[in-house]
C-alpha cells in the first residue's frame, strides 16, 4: 500500500539523515513525505539552510544541482535519475561567452532552469518568482535573459526602461499552448480566474489574471475570493489545489500540460534512493557529483540571485 510505503520512507529519512525536498510539480504522494516544498526559488534558498547529512532532490535535475551548489560539503540525490528539464539545455556556455565578448556591458541575466555549465557565464540567475524583482534592482540597463524568451518577454514589458535582449528559449511544455485554447477554456469556464505560469507564450499570459510562479499560483488561488480558477500551468498544480480547496472549483488550462520530467519520479524512486543511501546495496541512487570548480563558477550568480532578490 502507499502508506506503508510512505511510513517506510518517513522512518528511514530519519535515521540516514535526510533532507527531502519536492518541488510544487511532484504527486502529492510524494509532496506527503517531503520536508520542504514549493517553487524553484523556495527550493533554492531552504537547500542553503538544510542541516542534514543528505540532501534527497524530488524535481528535475538542474534542481539537484543547485541544491548542490548551495550545499557542497552534503551528499545531493535526485530521486529520478533521467529526470531533466528540457529547457535547461537549450544553450551553451560558449555562445553565450560570445555574445558577452561582443557586448561586455550587456549583463547576462539566466534563469534557474539552466545547467551549471551554463551558470558559470551569467551574471545573475532568476527564477519565476524573483524574475521582476531582480532584473528591476539590477544596476545594468542592458540585459541579456536567457533561456526562455517568455519568461524574458514577461520581464521585458514589466521592465520598459531596461533593453533586455532575448534568445529562441524556452519551455516546450508551457510554450505549446495556444490562444484558441485560452479561448476555449474561457468560454468553457466564464466566471473563472486565469492563472497562468510566465513560461506560457505572451498571447497566452497577456490575458491572464494572473501571472506567476507555481507557488504564486497556488497563493493567489488561495487568498482569492473567486470561485472557480483555470490554471495553466503543470496539471499537477490544479490537482493539489483541488485537493486543498475542495470549496473552489479548479480546471486545466489544456490537457497537454504534462511535464513527463517532473511526472518521471515516482514514489518508489524515493523509496529506493532512501534505501541506497542507507547502504543496502539492492538499491541505486543518482548521486549529483560536481567538481569544486564548477560549484565555484556557477554559483556565483545563485549567491546574486539570493542577494537581489532575497
Ligand atoms: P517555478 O519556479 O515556478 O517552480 O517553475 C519551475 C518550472 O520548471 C516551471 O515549469
Ligand atoms: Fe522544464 Fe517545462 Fe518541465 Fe518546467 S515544465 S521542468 S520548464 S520542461
Amino acid at each position: 500500500m502507499i502508506r506503508d510505503i510512505q511510513d517506510e520512507i518517513l522512518r528511514l529519512k530519519k535515521e540516514y539523515n535526510i533532507c527531502i525536498l519536492a518541488h510544487s510539480y511532484q504527486a502529492a504522494e510524494i509532496i506527503e513525505v517531503a520536508d520542504i516544498t514549493g517553487d524553484s526559488y523556495k527550493l533554492s534558498v531552504e537547500a542553503a539552510k538544510v542541516q542534514n547529512r543528505n540532501i534527497l532532490m524530488c524535481g528535475v535535475h538542474f534542481m539537484a544541482e543547485t541544491a548542490k551548489m548551495l550545499s557542497p560539503d552534503k551528499r545531493v540525490f535526485l530521486a529520478h535519475k533521467d529526470a531533466g528539464c528540457p529547457m535547461a539545455e537549450q544553450m551553451e556556455p560558449e555562445m553565450i561567452q560570445a555574445l558577452k565578448d561582443k557586448e561586455p556591458d550587456r549583463k547576462v541575466v539566466c534563469y534557474i532552469n539552466t545547467t551549471a555549465a551554463l551558470k558559470t557565464v551569467c551574471d545573475v540567475c532568476v527564477t519565476s518568482s524573483s524574475a521582476l524583482k531582480i532584473v528591476k534592482n539590477m544596476e545594468a540597463q542592458k540585459i541579456l535573459f536567457i533561456p526562455d524568451i517568455n519568461l524574458g518577454t514577461f520581464v521585458k514589458d514589466a521592465c520598459p526602461d531596461k533593453d533586455v535582449m532575448l534568445l529562441n528559449g524556452g519551455c516546450p511544455v508551457h510554450a505549446a499552448i495556444t490562444e484558441a485554447e485560452v479561448e476555449e477554456a474561457k468560454k468553457a469556464h466564464p466566471n473563472a480566474l486565469l492563472l497562468v505560469h510566465p513560461e506560457c507564450r505572451p498571447a497566452v499570459t497577456r490575458q491572464a489574471d494572473y501571472a506567476g510562479s507555481t507557488s504564486g499560483i497556488m497563493e493567489y488561488a488561495a487568498k482569492s475570493d473567486a470561485k472557480e480558477f483555470i490554471i495553466g500551468t503543470e496539471v499537477s498544480i490544479r490537482e493539489h489545489l483541488q485537493y486543498k480547496y475542495p470549496e473552489k472549483r479548479f480546471y486545466d488550462l489544456s490537457k497537454r500540460l504534462i511535464c513527463q520530467n517532473m511526472k518521471a519520479t515516482t514514489l518508489m524512486d524515493v523509496y529506493n534512493t532512501v534505501k541506497a543511501i542507507g547502504g543496502d546495496k539492492a538499491y541505486e541512487a543518482a548521486e549529483i557529483e560536481m567538481d569544486d570548480e564548477l560549484i565555484a563558477k556557477a554559483k556565483v550568480c545563485i549567491d546574486e540571485m539570493i542577494r537581489l532578490g532575497g
